[in-house]
């Protein structure tokens, strides 16, 4: 895998097409708690977070639709058991498709206690955090603060349908402690962690 001299992980370039119609991936689709103990590769790890906030336009659009295009959310995943990613926190970087590492260390135990215990948030190969940083909306909009949980929904459901779609599983979590998933994962002051998706392959 290669690693720039910044210290970043190069993702390997997301599929923009796949096996499963999008009304198969919706038909199917059902929220997974129990994940067989087996790793996700990096590709698989690359394709989940381009679902989540990847680039798809010359122009900066994203697969989630955005209030103004102004790209409020933040997402990290915790890997925990990821072929060729060292376990730890890493932040996506949507513009260059890349991972920029926060915190070393398997986060996965901490994210779960934080999330009141929930197992699958520790069964899970990984964990993908959705974040918010409210500002950049509401510094606009007068409903910034709404349309920020909006798109954390419409990224989350893009997690949805691309894990399925790849044969995985996922839960959207929303029972969690704010400042527990925040320290876990490393999180600046001005984020605000909006949705836990522990990722594996279905028990
Ligand atoms: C805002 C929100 C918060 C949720 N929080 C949790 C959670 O903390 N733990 C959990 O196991 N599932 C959580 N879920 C998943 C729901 O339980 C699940 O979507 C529901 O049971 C319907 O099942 P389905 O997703 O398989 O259609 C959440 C879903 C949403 C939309």
């Amino acid at each position: 895998m290669p690693v720039s001299s910044s210290n970043t992980i190069k993702l390997p370039a997301p599929v923009n097409d796949g096996n499963m119609s999008v009304e198969k991936a919706l038909a199917g689709r059902r929220s997974v708690r129990e994940f067989k103990d087996a790793p996700l590769d990096i590709a698989e790890v690359s394709q989940l977070l381009w679902a989540a906030q990847g680039i798809t336009d010359p122009d900066g659009f994203r697969t989630a639709p955005s209030a103004g295009a102004l790209y409020p959310l933040e997402v990290y995943v915790a890997a925990g058991n990821v072929k060729g990613l060292t376990p730890g926190i890493y932040k996506y970087k949507p513009v260059d498709h890349e991972l920029t590492p926060v915190k070393a260390g398997d986060a996965r135990a901490a994210l779960s206690d934080a999330a009141l215990g929930q197992s699958a948030i520790k069964d899970g190969a990984v964990v993908i955090i959705i974040a918010g940083v409210f500002e950049r909306t509401t510094v606009k909009y007068p409903a910034g603060e709404k349309y920020v949980h909006m798109e954390a929904g419409h990224s989350a459901q893009n997690v949805y349908l691309q894990a399925h779609a790849l044969g995985l599983g996922t839960v959207a979590v929303g029972a969690f402690y704010d400042d527990a998933v925040k320290k876990a994962a490393g999180m600046s002051e001005n984020e605000r962690p909006l949705y836990l998706m522990p990722v594996g392959r279905p028990a």
